[in-house]
């Protein structure tokens, strides 16, 4: 057996453990400034007191921890499924893919209509409990519409220690693994968020123009659907909206530089389309519409990552029709998963969008 790649609090040393919780001190003045700061903003506008405050934590938090300090404060995306379950009163179903790579079902395992999601974290963070909340909430709205649907969450190998393609090959086997079980293409639709939609758009690079060094992809029929949530597809955090929403955004124009840095320095320059599909070759996505017949592309209008999704989509559209590009005034980076940070009841119309959405997909 090989060691696990999954930090432990023991595997922490002791001066970064004092650095987390230095870090950590200053927390009520800091943050009491920031809701100050941030409260009548008008990217604010609509969201309430609890809202902005749960932005601004997470705000705080990833912005002043360092990534081991991050992964060992998160943990692993096993674990955060296994205590959601829990909490959520929901069975534990997880398929192992190989490889470390695994499906965890939210919610009941049903294989007539699919969502796979695939998380973000900058490739370097596990999933969020509050993106699963996310995605109950979604499977119950689809069943009050007579829509039931299997939700599987997909779970990968995380950088500094998994690297590219490591990520793309498990993608894969998610992938594979769901078909083989008798998935039918057109009713299965691929969800992601930020790297989650990096990921995507790697598989679908993939079925156009495959890596030797990853199995290749074949599917019976074109996917239904692809759904990417402030998806990161241009690592170098240096588009204007970097600079115009770094302080708004929850992530900080640094921070995505810095993990860019460390995701890009793995990737061989020749596939550096399959990292950062912003800046592949005018028709790369030429056939897209052959894999995947819906796509729908969402950004936040003040988040860091907007005008590379925007441009990322605008190219997109030129090799797909059924693709939409949504840019949610006031929207944060995966602005749809923070409102369930907090609790709130009351969503930005992009959460009942995707929810037709991807309604839609399971009916037309
Ligand atoms: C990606 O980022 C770089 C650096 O900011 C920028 O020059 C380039 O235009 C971006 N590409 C796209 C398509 O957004």
């Amino acid at each position: 057996m090989s060691a696990p790649a999954t930090p432990k609090y023991g595997a922490l040393r002791l001066t970064e453990t004092l650095g987390m919780v230095a870090t950590l001190l200053p927390v009520p003045a800091v943050l009491l400034w920031d809701v100050a700061r941030t409260t009548y903003a008008s990217w604010n506008k609509a969201r309430t007191l609890k809202r902005i405050a749960g932005d601004c934590a997470l705000r705080y938090v990833l912005g002043s921890l360092s990534v081991p300090q991050l992964q060992n404060a998160f943990g692993t995306t096993r674990a955060t499924y296994e205590a959601w379950v829990k909490k959520a009163k929901l069975p534990e179903a997880i398929d192992e893919l190989g490889e470390d790579a695994r499906l965890m079902w939210i919610g009941p395992k049903r294989l007539e209509r699919v969502i796979m999601f695939v998380h973000g974290g900058g490739f370097l963070l596990p999933a969020t409990d509050f993106s699963l909340s996310f995605w109950r909430y979604v499977q119950l709205e689809l069943e009050k519409q007579g829509i039931e649907v299997g939700i599987a969450l997909f779970s990968y190998s995380l950088a500094p220690i998994a690297t590219f393609p490591t990520p793309l090959k498990q993608a894969r086997l998610g992938l594979e693994f769901l078909l083989a079980a008798g998935v039918q293409p057109q009713n299965l639709q691929l969800a992601g968020d930020s790297a989650g939609g990096n990921l995507i758009v790697q598989l679908l690079s993939q079925m156009l123009h495959p890596l030797p060094s990853v199995p290749e992809i074949h599917l019976p029929a074109p996917l239904r659907g692809a759904l990417l949530i402030s998806p990161w597809v241009n690592l170098s955090a240096d588009s204007a909206s970097h600079r115009e929403n770094d302080g708004r955004d929850i992530l900080r124009r640094n921070t995505l530089a810095r993990w860019g840095a460390t995701i890009l320095s793995a990737v061989p320059a020749g596939d550096r389309a399959f990292a950062e599909a912003a800046r592949a070759p005018a028709e790369w996505f030429a056939g897209a519409d052959r894999v995947v017949e819906r796509v729908l592309v969402t950004a936040g209008g003040a988040e860091c990552l907007r005008d590379d999704i925007v441009a990322f989509g605008e190219a997109f559209k030129q090799h797909h029709a059924r693709t939409e590009l949504v840019v949610q005034a006031g929207g944060l980076h995966e602005d749809l998963f923070l409102d369930f940070f907090v609790s709130e009841t009351k969503f930005a119309s992009l959460t009942p969008l995707t929810v037709e959405w991807l309604a839609a997909g399971f009916t037309e």
